[in-house]
């Protein structure tokens, strides 16, 4: 891939670049809507992500250009605004961009950037987050800066609530940034805090990819945001993660129903996740699979944040022998189902699965069975 981005770049350009940056795609592995609300949360950084390739240039404009795509985007250096339609994709890179100055760091002035992604898109794996940290790591090799990883993360969090629009958390920042391979990252997204958990030998994950995508994606997930946040303040806190249970059904009647649905999933979510970090530890991959399709079954009916694509995955997924349990990943409506399964779990057994969606919704999940991977990092 590396000598790819490199050609690719040299061809466009007329000159080679002077980094090579790449950053993993994540699994959210358990801890749903629980980062922007306080909470703590267990991803995967995988073996699939964005790579992108940069040099610095003389004339004050940034050029940016996909190998998704033909041709180049051109931005005056200055104050950009945000891009719509086929050049929505370059709001990730010109969000870090501009987030830099926000966050005191250099600006490189002149720009030629390449983006070469092998993440499915829209599966849920955050090829944003993956091209928000690769974009960061390439700028910050170009103007010889070194800042703590912590800030590389919170910068693409910053980039993404702020340029691009969408009031995400840490989570897929955070482990394309700190991710190690055979790793979980763990994050207590309060400090947020990063920390890595090792995943036990012969845990295997595959990937589900419906293709679809709810057409008001950003829309619900905001509306989820919002609904988090009215709920805390009803309940007389800042964020969910300070409810307990206990508290929360004491004020059950200061929240309309839909508002202590989707607190209490935040809250037994909060609590799902101390309890696999606990079954990891002592090695109980049964008992986590369990805790993972729990928290599928809360998306589904408590916070809403399911489809009946993602319902018949894990229907489908956790009947089949060698599966400890599935789940949605990520922010939901639409997007992956995660099968968390042991070494015995086989392209065969995927295959039926992808049988019985075909012949439900006519058409063939993408099917990705994924390595843990490292964090993100510079190439050359
Ligand atoms: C998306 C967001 C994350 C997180 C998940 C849901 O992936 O980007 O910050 O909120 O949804 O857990």
């Amino acid at each position: 891939m590396r000598n790819k981005v490199i050609d690719q770049f040299s061809r466009l350009y007329g000159h080679p670049p002077a980094v090579v940056t790449r950053a993993p795609g994540r699994i959210e592995f358990i801890g749903n809507h629980t980062d922007y609300n306080g909470g703590t949360v267990l991803g995967a950084a995988i073996n699939h992500g964005v790579w992108v390739a940069a040099g610095k240039t003389a004339v004050p404009e940034l050029r940016f250009a996909t190998a998704a795509q033909s041709g180049v985007v051109t931005v005056p250096a200055g104050a950009p605004h945000r891009r719509n339609g086929a050049e929505r994709w370059v709001n990730y890179p010109l969000g870090i961009w501009t987030s830099f100055r926000e966050f005191g760091l250099r600006q490189p002035a002149g720009l030629d950037y390449l983006a070469v992604s092998d993440l499915p898109v829209g599966a849920g794996l955050s090829s944003s987050a993956a091209l928000e940290l690769a974009s960061a790591l390439a700028y910050l090799a170009l103007t010889g800066e070194h800042p703590p990883r912590e800030m590389v993360v919170q910068l693409g969090r910053h980039a993404e609530n702020n340029f691009v629009g969408v009031p995400c958390g840490i989570l897929d920042q955070g482990v394309s940034g700190f991710g190690k391979k055979d790793h979980l990252v763990f994050i207590d997204c309060r400090g947020p805090h990063f920390d890595t958990v090792p995943l036990p030998a012969g845990a295997h994950f595959w990937i589900f990819n419906t293709h679809t995508k709810h057409a008001l994606i950003d829309g619900l997930y905001a509306a989820r945001h919002r609904e988090c946040l009215d709920a805390a303040q009803a309940l007389g806190v800042d964020l969910l993660a300070d409810v307990t249970l206990a508290r929360l059904e004491q004020g059950k009647t200061r929240l309309s129903e839909t508002g202590y649905r989707r607190a209490r999933h935040v809250v037994e979510e909060i609590d799902r996740v101390t309890r696999v970090r606990t079954a990891l530890a002592r090695g109980d991959l049964a008992a986590v699979g369990r805790l993972l399709t729990a928290s599928h079954r809360s998306s589904q009916v408590q916070f809403e944040n399911s489809t009946t694509e993602l319902d018949l995955l894990v229907e489908a997924l956790t009947d089949l022998a060698h599966v400890y349990g599935a789940r949605l990943t990520g922010g939901g409506f639409g997007g992956a189902v995660l099968a968390f399964t042991d070494a015995g779990f086989s392209p065969v057994q995927a295959e039926q699965v992808a049988g019985v969606y075909a012949r439900k919704f006519g058409s063939r999940p993408g099917v990705l069975h994924c390595e843990t991977g490292d964090g993100a990092e510079v190439i050359a």
